[in-house]
């Protein structure tokens, strides 16, 4: 039997991510270190509670005792926690480098001092905006746009180095844009078809010809899964759908799926700093064995449908007081 600690297993990605590794791997046991931020939802992985090979733990993975608390036995770590809104890095709160800087360092300390494997998820956004017709390559140069995306960029950077320096067997997968059941609903696809279903308006920043690489969060979780077990030392691994799609058609896909008014779309004051397009060159991890499995209009569907049957699991969210703050904050400014 061996052991793993994911953090953010609460989350959206790391929640679907604890559930594959459990039901994939029958001798693997799963620790889920969570902070339960405003994105951690321990109900998204309720159904793990009686799982004799998962177990929670609440901290922090910017605290060292924490980390050793909940990393107890285990042979390695997928550090999937992160503040993850581009939107809420731009407002300048600590936490973006509290916890995807500082808490990095936390888990690759760890690691080294107990010789452990390590993998940091990580996103397409550290490679920055991309011309048509490139593909961002592993090797290219990092150059986050948002404090988030510089933050996740100083991660990978501290992974290389500890790989490097201290022969560390740690790798970093980079993911482009991820949707799927129990995406947090700030995000462009879970915000939107949220909106569409309770009549509110759908706001699309800017021009909304801003082009993304849309993947499916289980392509997503296969991924972490085969770099985490299969990839080399101080390697990254993009993962990303290889399917450009503008957020304006994105914005009509949902719209079409729920049904909602077509005037509903708004357009609203741009994002500063906003990338106009991001797309990944996967040769490489398919050299190691992975494919896309859902496309889009698969996956879209499959989504869309997830959120009209689990009206309670985001309700839950967007009638709070958090939400409704996060959301005057974000979006009033934006006219
Ligand atoms: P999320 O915001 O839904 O979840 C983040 C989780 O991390 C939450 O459960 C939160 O409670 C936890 N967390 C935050 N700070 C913590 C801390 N200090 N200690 C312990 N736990 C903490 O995020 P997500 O969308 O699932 O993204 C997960 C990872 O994947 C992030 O590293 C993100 O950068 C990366 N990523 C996301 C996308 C995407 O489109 N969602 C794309 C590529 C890469
Ligand atoms: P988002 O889901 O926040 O992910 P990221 O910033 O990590 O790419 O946004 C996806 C795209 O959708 C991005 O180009 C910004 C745009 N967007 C809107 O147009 N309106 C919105 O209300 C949101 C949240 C995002």
């Amino acid at each position: 039997m061996s052991r793993v600690l994911v953090s953010g297993g609460c989350g959206f990605i790391g929640s679907h991510l604890v559930r594959r590794l459990v039901r994939e791997h029958p001798d693997l046991e799963v620790v889920n270190i969570d902070l339960l931020t405003y994105a951690g939802r321990p109900e998204n992985v309720a159904d793990l509670a009686d799982e004799p090979r998962y177990a929670f733990v609440h901290g922090d993975i910017a605290n060292a005792d924490d980390v050793a608390r909940a990393a107890e036995g285990c042979d390695g770590i997928i550090n999937v926690a992160a503040e993850s809104h581009v939107d809420r890095s731009i407002m300048g709160g600590d936490e973006f480098v509290t916890t995807n800087v500082l808490g990095t360092k936390r888990l690759l300390d760890h690691a080294r001092a107990h010789g452990l494997r390590y993998l940091q998820v990580s996103t397409d956004e550290v490679y920055g905006d991309v011309e048509a017709p490139h593909r961002s390559v592993e090797t290219d140069p990092l150059h986050g746009s948002s404090p988030y995306a510089a933050s996740k960029a100083a991660g990978d950077l501290l992974v290389l180095s500890y790989a490097r320096t201290y022969g560390l067997n740690a790798s970093i997968t980079r993911g482009s844009n991820t949707y799927g059941p129990y995406q947090f609903p700030e995000k462009l696809i879970p915000l939107f078809t949220t909106n569409a279903f309770d009549g509110k308006e759908l706001p699309l920043y800017g021009d909304g010809m801003q082009v993304r690489e849309m993947l499916f969060v289980e392509d997503h979780c296969a991924a972490i899964d085969l770099v985490y077990h299969h990839g080399a030392a101080g390697e990254a691994y993009n993962v990303g759908a290889e399917h450009e799609v503008p957020n304006i058609e994105t914005a009509h896909r949902i719209i079409e799926l729920t049904g909602a008014d077509p005037a509903s779309l708004v357009r609203v004051a741009d994002r500063p700093g906003h990338d106009r397009r991001y797309a990944l060159d996967c040769a490489k991890l398919r050299a190691l064995g992975w494919e896309r499995r859902t496309d889009f209009d698969t996956g879209l569907a499959r989504t869309v449908e997830w959120f009209r049957e689990n009206r309670a699991w985001w309700e839950a969210i967007t009638s709070g007081e958090a939400y409704a703050d996060y959301s005057a904050k974000n979006y009033g400014a934006r006219g």
